[in-house]
């Protein structure tokens, strides 16, 4: 038997109080040593599927199935790592597993990945059967700040991202924060663009968090890679609780993310989702400075947060009038208007409204060289 130096008490809970589909966060270092007796306390059947990417079951595969055990019945599939792999095709090669493996509706999928994992193994437990019991153990920064939480899931069709899915909310969800110990730099810069946007529309202590406590955070410090997946579920979790089909409130959670869907898609790969977020937040701040709402000192600081990180200030070679298109292509579009959240200071943001184009491009201009 495997003594381990941490104790179950470093593992902290959010409660996701959903009307209905309430479920818990259990969020730690060592978490994952403790996912067999949760399941086994929450799940009504033994049968189980494990999804996960050939990456992530080579890093940690062998800590997910030593803390499952043998107490359960349980199938593993993996997915080739990739966007590519969020696709009807592959959610149609699970249905099969599925069904060889004989997932009943008292049966859970189990999620072990990031968000791409995460995404499409949600939506097959969405669909299977009218859905079954989800689970999920996300292992990027940014799955278990974002995707993880809310209860989106879904796969891209023609290159088109998200365009099938379902809302549907896990049995529990799962985030040890020492799986990151293996997760490349890049992506962990990538998501704290995330973590950075909470802290902008509803957080300023997290904020200043960051700002304190950066060099460690880049560095992996288990222990605050912890507080931080905390304070953004708590965030997340309380903001898609009161709205969780995105009436109102939930559209602030889409900070950044205007611009940023345009860039990241006229970049076409050249930036990371994070990348092309850090810079939309840099456009929505200096849109909302144009507009007299938030003062030239919090926009300041904002972008200094982001160069800190390592996030771009700019983006090279992308012409203005192709990211113009793609963000009238944008389901937000309404009256030909493209609509943004906004933020007053740091820690409070705005519902979208509408701005007008002119001061778009120029904010979009100053971002792209
Ligand atoms: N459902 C939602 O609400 C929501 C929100 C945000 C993003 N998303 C989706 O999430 C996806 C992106 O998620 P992501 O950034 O986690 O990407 P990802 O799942 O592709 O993971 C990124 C890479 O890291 C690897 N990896 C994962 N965990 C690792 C670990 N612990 N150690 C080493 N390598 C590891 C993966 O194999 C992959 O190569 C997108 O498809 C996006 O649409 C969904
Ligand atoms: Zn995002």
């Amino acid at each position: 038997l495997i003594r381990r130096s941490r104790s179950a008490s470093d593992i902290k809970r959010v409660h996701v109080p959903i009307p209905g589909r309430a479920y818990s966060i259990w969020i730690g270092p060592g978490a994952l040593e403790q996912l067999g007796d949760l399941l086994e306390r929450s799940l009504p059947s033994p049968d189980l599927l494990v999804i996960s990417d050939a990456r992530v079951f080579r890093h940690h595969g062998a800590r997910l199935r030593r803390s499952l055990g043998s107490r359960f019945r349980t199938a593993y599939v993996q997915v080739p790592p990739g966007e590519r792999t969020k696709s009807v095709e592959s959610a149609r090669r699970l249905y099969e597993r599925c069904a060889a493996h004989g997932i009943g509706r008292d049966g859970a999928i189990v999620a072990f990945g990031g968000g791409v994992v995460g995404d499409l193994a949600g939506y097959v437990a969405a669909t299977w059967l009218r859905g079954v019991n989800l689970v999920m153990v996300p292992t990027t920064l940014l799955a278990q700040v974002d995707s993880s939480v809310g209860g989106k899931v879904g796969v891209n069709l023609d290159g088109l991202k998200n365009l099938v899915g379902a809302f549907h909310q896990p049995r529990l969800v799962l985030s040890d924060t020492s799986l990151l110990s293996t997760l490349p730099r890049r992506e962990l810069r990538s998501a704290l663009a995330e973590v950075v946007k909470y802290g902008m529309i509803a957080d300023l202590s997290l904020f200043r968090l960051l700002e304190r406590e950066l060099d460690a955070i880049l560095a992996g410090d288990p222990a605050l890679l912890s507080r931080i997946v905390r304070t953004s579920c708590r965030i997340k979790a309380r903001i898609v609780t009161e709205d969780e089909r995105e009436a109102g409130l939930r559209q602030i959670l889409n900070y950044g993310h205007t611009l940023g869907h345009a860039i990241e898609a006229e970049a076409a790969g050249r930036l990371s989702h994070g990348e092309a977020v850090a810079l939309g937040m840099r456009g929505a701040a200096s849109i909302s400075h144009s507009l007299g709402i938030l003062a030239p000192e919090d926009r300041a600081r904002q972008d200094r947060l982001l160069d800190r990180i390592g996030l771009p200030a700019a983006a090279e070679g992308l012409p203005i009038e192709g990211v113009l298109r793609k963000l009238k292509a944008d389901k937000k579009v309404r009256n030909r208007q493209v609509r943004f959240v906004l933020t007053s200071k740091v820690g409070s943001a705005r519902f979208a409204q509408p701005v007008d184009n002119v001061r778009v491009r120029r904010a979009l201009a100053a971002l792209l060289t």
